[in-house]
C-alpha cells in the first residue's frame, strides 16, 4: 500500500558560509528572491503539493524563520488601516495554519542527514517530504507536487533528478541508473559527491526527497561520509533493494541558491516572471546585454 505524504522536512540549521558577510546575522534561508525569501518558496511549494504538517529542523541565529511562519499583529493593523488588502494577503495567504508547523533544533551540524535525523519524532512513523531551500524550482506545477504525482504511481523512495555536467558530480549525490524511461530513473546506487571520473553516472540528486520512514533506521546506524558529515545520500543508499526506489527528472528549471551566482539567476528568473516587474527588467537587461 501506497500511504499519503503528509509531512514535509526543511533542514535550515547551515551556517550559509557561501554569502557572508550577508548571512552574518541573518539566516541564509531569509534571503529573498525578487520579494519572497527562499525558504517561502520551499513551504509554499510543499503545500501546493498537498504537504500539511510543517517540521523545520533549525539551528542558532534562526529565530527570524519562526517569527516569519507566524502572524504579525502590528503589521496587519497598520496595513488594515491604511487599506492595504493586497499586501495583508502577501503577508498571511501562504501561511501554514496554527499547530501545523513545529521546530526542532540540530544542536551540532553533522550534516543533511544528522538534520533529517532530528525530525523523526515530529515525522513519526510516515513517510514524508525532505526540501532544500536552497534549490530553488521554477515549475508550472510545483517539482514536489509533480513527485508527489509520481510516488502515487511508484511508492517507495523518490528523489528529483537532474542531469548535470560531469564536471559538476562532485557537487551532488550521483545516481547510478537502471531503469530509464526519461523522467522516471530506477535508482540502483548512490554516491555523494564523487569526482567526475568515479561517477556512476552524471545524474544528481537535487534538494527534493520523498522517504519512507526506515531511513530514521538507517541514519542511526551509517557512518560518517563525504566532508565527516553523516549523510542523508549515504543512509537512502541502503535502502536500494528494500524499497522501490527512483528519481525523477522533474519538469522546470532549477537554481543552486546556495551559490552566487545561481541566487542571482534566480532573481532574474523569478523577476521575468513577475508580472509587475517583468517589462522593465526586460528592458534593463537588454541595456546590459548591449555594453557586454
Ligand atoms: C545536498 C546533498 C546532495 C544533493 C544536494 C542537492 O548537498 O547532500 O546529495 O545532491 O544537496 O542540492 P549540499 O548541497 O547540501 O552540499
Amino acid at each position: 500500500m501506497i500511504r499519503p505524504i503528509r509531512t514535509a522536512v526543511f533542514p535550515v540549521g547551515g551556517l550559509g558560509t557561501r554569502f557572508l558577510p550577508a548571512t552574518k546575522a541573518m539566516p541564509k534561508e531569509m534571503l529573498p528572491v525578487v520579494d519572497k525569501p527562499l525558504i517561502q518558496y520551499a513551504v509554499e511549494e510543499a503545500r501546493a503539493a498537498g504537504i500539511e504538517e510543517f517540521v523545520f529542523v533549525t539551528g542558532r541565529g534562526k529565530q527570524s524563520i519562526e517569527d516569519h511562519f507566524d502572524r504579525s499583529y502590528e503589521l496587519e493593523d497598520v496595513l488594515r488601516e491604511r487599506g492595504k488588502n493586497d499586501l495583508l494577503d502577501a503577508i498571511n495567504s501562504w501561511m501554514p495554519k496554527s499547530g501545523q508547523v513545529s521546530y526542532t533544533r540540530q544542536m551540532e551540524p553533522l550534516g543533511l542527514g544528522h538534520a533529517v535525523r532530528c525530525a523523526k519524532a515530529l515525522v513519526g512513523d510516515e513517510p514524508f517530504a525532505v526540501l532544500l531551500a536552497d534549490d530553488l524550482i521554477l515549475s508550472q506545477k510545483g517539482c514536489l507536487a509533480e513527485m508527489v504525482e509520481a510516488y502515487n504511481r511508484v511508492g517507495g523512495n523518490l528523489i528529483a533528478a537532474m542531469d548535470v555536467p560531469q564536471e559538476h558530480t562532485r557537487r551532488y549525490g550521483i545516481v547510478k541508473p537502471g531503469k530509464d524511461d526519461g523522467p522516471l530513473v530506477e535508482v540502483k546506487g548512490l554516491v555523494e559527491k564523487p569526482k567526475p571520473s568515479e561517477a556512476p553516472s552524471r545524474t544528481a540528486v537535487i534538494g527534493r526527497y520523498i522517504l519512507q520512514p526506515q531511513i530514521f533506521d538507517h541514519l542511526d546506524r551509517v557512518e560518517r561520509g563525504a566532508g565527516g558529515e553523516i549523510q542523508l545520500t549515504d543512509a537512502m543508499a541502503r535502502m536500494i533493494g528494500e524499497v522501490p526506489f527512483h528519481g525523477l527528472r522533474f519538469s522546470g528549471t532549477r537554481y543552486d541558491c546556495g551559490d552566487k551566482v545561481g541566487f542571482l539567476q534566480a532573481n532574474i528568473a523569478f523577476a521575468l516572471e513577475h508580472p509587475d516587474l517583468k517589462s522593465e527588467v526586460q528592458d534593463f537587461l537588454r541595456d546590459i546585454a548591449r555594453t557586454l
